[in-house]
């Protein structure tokens, strides 16, 4: 394990912004990082998994610590079940993959998802009506100051819509070492998201099965949102907003075709539909803009600058906030 000087971190964003790290190493061994513990306290630092969820404005001063530990693991297996454990520098689409080949379902609807194994917990992925808190048993973390191993339970985890404990409370203090799944066997597939049933409806599938959903996913995620290696982008650059009941009544008597869905919280409304009915879908500035397909997502059309892409953000948020008096607020992580 060695730390390198100077290194440019393009490669390892997904939005492809060109920064540098003033140091940089991988970690490929539990025996890796806690060498590293000692400098965590001194200087700032950041996990980096598939850079898939990160937005770098400037370059950063400090350490960056690229996980590429690896491992998938068949704990127990029964007739109707499966548990593994999967170290957290798995890329997430591969393992989805693998549970496919070995006939563990319930990841199927997260296929093609970018990123890490570990980055999953971290900020419960979900997509076409899964969340990983669906199937996650168990997230083993790195204290970062005492250097020991914790255990979470999924509960511990206190997973929400794109939260965690380790995105908010925990911030910074635990490294995601290894996560724990518990799959099934003999699944009954989700595909009431209705794209996933229309594709499904097209090709004449009607018993289908985790393997169909799979490819249905992959089918729409790689029609509407952006490949990363063609368009760097970071998925969803913003979370859906919940809005009281009350302010949606008022909305919605003013704009009788905005999408909704119930939520714990109060109303979700699709960031997508404001970002396009605010005019953004598709739209050009500069070095960046909004996706043509899916107006949730922010691209870097060659060279942007991530304060440009930044800035680009926040004149959505303002034009949102104005003409719905929502806010919207980020997914992405600024760094
Ligand atoms: N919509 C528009 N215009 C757009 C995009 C969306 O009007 O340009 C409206 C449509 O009414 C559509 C609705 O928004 O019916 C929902 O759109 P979509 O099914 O594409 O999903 P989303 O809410 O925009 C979320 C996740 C995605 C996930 C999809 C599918 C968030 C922030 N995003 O997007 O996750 O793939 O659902 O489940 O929750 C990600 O987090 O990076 C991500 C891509």
């Amino acid at each position: 394990m060695e730390i390198q000087k100077n290194i440019s971190l393009k490669p390892f964003n997904t939005f492809g912004i060109a920064i540098n790290a003033s140091e940089f190493s991988s970690i490929s061994s539990f025996e890796d990082i806690k060498l590293l513990i000692p400098q965590l306290s001194q200087k700032p630092f950041l996990f980096l998994g598939g850079g898939s969820n990160v937005l770098f404005t400037k370059d950063f001063d400090g350490l960056v610590i690229q996980n590429q530990l690896k491992g998938i693991e068949t704990l127990y297996e029964d007739e109707n079940t499966a548990e593994i454990s999967v170290k957290s520098g798995e890329n997430w689409h591969d393992l989805v993959l693998w549970t496919l080949e070995k006939g563990f379902f319930g990841l199927e609807n997260l296929s093609l998802i970018p990123g890490s194994v570990g980055a999953a917990p971290m900020q419960n992925i979900g997509a076409y009506g899964e969340e990983i808190k669906n199937w996650c048993t168990k997230v083993i973390a790195l204290n970062l100051s005492t250097g020991e191993l914790e255990s979470f339970t999924n509960e511990a985890c206190e997973f929400g819509y794109r939260e965690s404990i380790f995105k908010r409370k925990l911030k910074n203090q635990y490294f995601i070492f290894e996560v724990y799944f518990k799959l099934d066997k003999k699944r009954a597939v989700n595909c009431n998201y209705g794209d996933i049933k229309k594709i499904l409806e097209e090709k004449g599938i009607d018993t289908p099965t985790p393997k169909d959903v799979s490819n249905a996913v992959i089918e729409i995620r790689s029609s509407k949102l952006p490949n990363p290696s063609e368009l760097g982008n970071a998925g969803s650059f913003f979370k859906n907003p919940v809005i009281s009941t009350s302010l949606f009544n008022e909305l919605h008597h003013s704009y009788p075709d905005m999408p909704h869905y119930p939520d714990t919280n109060g109303i979700k409304i699709p960031a997508g539909w404001l970002i396009e009915q605010s005019g953004f879908k598709g739209k050009i500035v500069g070095n960046t803009g909004s996706h043509a397909k899916q107006a949730l997502v922010i691209v870097n059309y060659g060279n942007a600058t991530g304060e440009e892409i930044f800035n680009y953000s926040q004149t959505i948020i303002e034009f949102v906030k104005n003409k719905y008096g929502i806010e919207l607020e980020r997914e992405v992580n600024i760094i």
